[in-house]
């Protein structure tokens, strides 16, 4: 038995065995067609052909960190700022709302102008437009007797990427201030207080390693998110990593399909970053066994500004409806868009 035999039945390796997991699968062929197999038996298993979608809305690129490879880090000085107000993110909502979309994911850097209070405020009053909607927050870290205010006005689910699992790494990649330890707090936190919690990281951050990938994996199923969005690093012009070589697309589809069988319930998008890769990166993370789908809602007038890196798709005036666009090319692949809040199977 090899060791994607031995990870295909347990759905659980040691940080060692993940490491050469990944090594042979990316130089077998097929290893790497056994493990994607398998990963799309398990998704059709828990979801079907079903394709969930989350709206997006981008309500401010203000943010307090300076995170080494993002593009509104604070000390980009050249990131035209905006913020929405509570009008427009309420007709961000209403607008996706009439869509088909049944989530609303409310992500934004770490911004103190929206105070504890009024992200509650605006929780509330989504809550009650759209009983049915599940809510979910993207905001970064917070302590948790403000997460617990954010619960209990009506969020349901939060998106918090650990980014990587290696203390070393993650030091590398963010200022002194950040720690891996209070990320990971943040999402133990979450978890307690009854959200439906994602965690994730970039595939090919500078200076990432195949063992960094393994710890991420390690922590991962420990961790036991309800989603995992991982994407690959792109670099971004106007930070210190601007030259570097962007995260495979290949990995990516990989660990897709490897994050499937480890956790096989999980929620799994194929995100912006694999589209602005590859044309098809989306499709193709469907394929890999991706679940979820994460169109922009944002104002079209602002969706260049939330620059995280260079390229990024569906910025474009053309973009104006990521939905239409998107159910065509999920239906391209054999799988269909649903209208649904889309919870976790777990
Ligand atoms: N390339 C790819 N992904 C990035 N993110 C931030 N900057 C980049 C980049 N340069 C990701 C981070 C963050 C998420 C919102 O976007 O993982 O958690
Ligand atoms: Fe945004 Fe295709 S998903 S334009």
């Amino acid at each position: 038995m090899n060791i994607a035999e031995k990870f295909i039945n347990t759905h659980e390796l040691t940080k060692e065995e993940y490491v050469e997991l990944i090594r042979l699968a990316e130089s077998d062929v097929q290893v790497r067609e056994q493990l994607k197999e398998e990963a799309v038996r398990l998704q059709k298993k828990y979801y079907g052909t079903d394709v969930y979608t989350r709206g997006l809305i981008e309500f401010t690129n203000y943010c307090r960190n300076n995170c080494y490879y993002c593009g509104i880090r604070n000390g980009n000085r050249n990131a035209q700022r905006y913020r929405l107000t509570k009008e427009e993110i309420l007709d961000c909502c209403a607008n996706g709302y009439e869509l088909g979309f049944r989530t609303f994911v409310l992500q934004g850097g770490e911004d103190p102008y929206y105070t504890d209070e009024k992200l509650a405020e605006i929780v509330r009053e989504i809550r009650v437009l759209y009983p049915e909607c599940a809510i979910t927050l993207s905001v970064g870290e917070h302590s948790k007797e403000t997460y617990r205010l954010w619960k209990e006005a009506g969020a349901d689910r939060y998106l918090l990427r650990h980014e990587t699992a290696s203390d070393e790494l993650y030091q590398k990649l963010h200022p002194a201030e950040m720690k891996l330890s209070e990320r990971k707090q943040c999402l133990y936190d979450l978890k307690e207080l009854g959200y439906q919690v994602g965690a994730g990281f970039m595939v090919g951050a500078p200076g990432q390693q195949i063992s960094d990938l393994a710890e991420d994996l390690v922590f991962l199923k420990e961790l036991e998110p309800h989603m995992v969005g991982i994407g690959p690093f792109i670099p971004h012009h106007d930070t210190r990593y601007a030259e570097e070589k962007a995260g495979s697309v290949e990995r990516t589809l990989l660990l897709l399909s490897i994050i499937r069988i480890l956790l096989p319930g999980v929620l799994l998008p194929a995100t912006t970053a694999l589209g602005t890769m590859d044309p098809l990166g989306r499709e193709k993370g469907l394929q890999a066994g991706a679940n979820v789908v994460m169109p922009n809602l944002s104002p079209v007038k602002n969706r260049k500004q939330y620059e995280l890196y260079d390229n990024k798709i569906c910025t474009g005036e053309e973009a104006a409806e990521c939905r239409g666009c998107l159910s065509r090319r999920v239906a391209s692949v054999g799988y269909q868009l649903v209208s649904d809040r889309g919870d976790s199977r777990m």
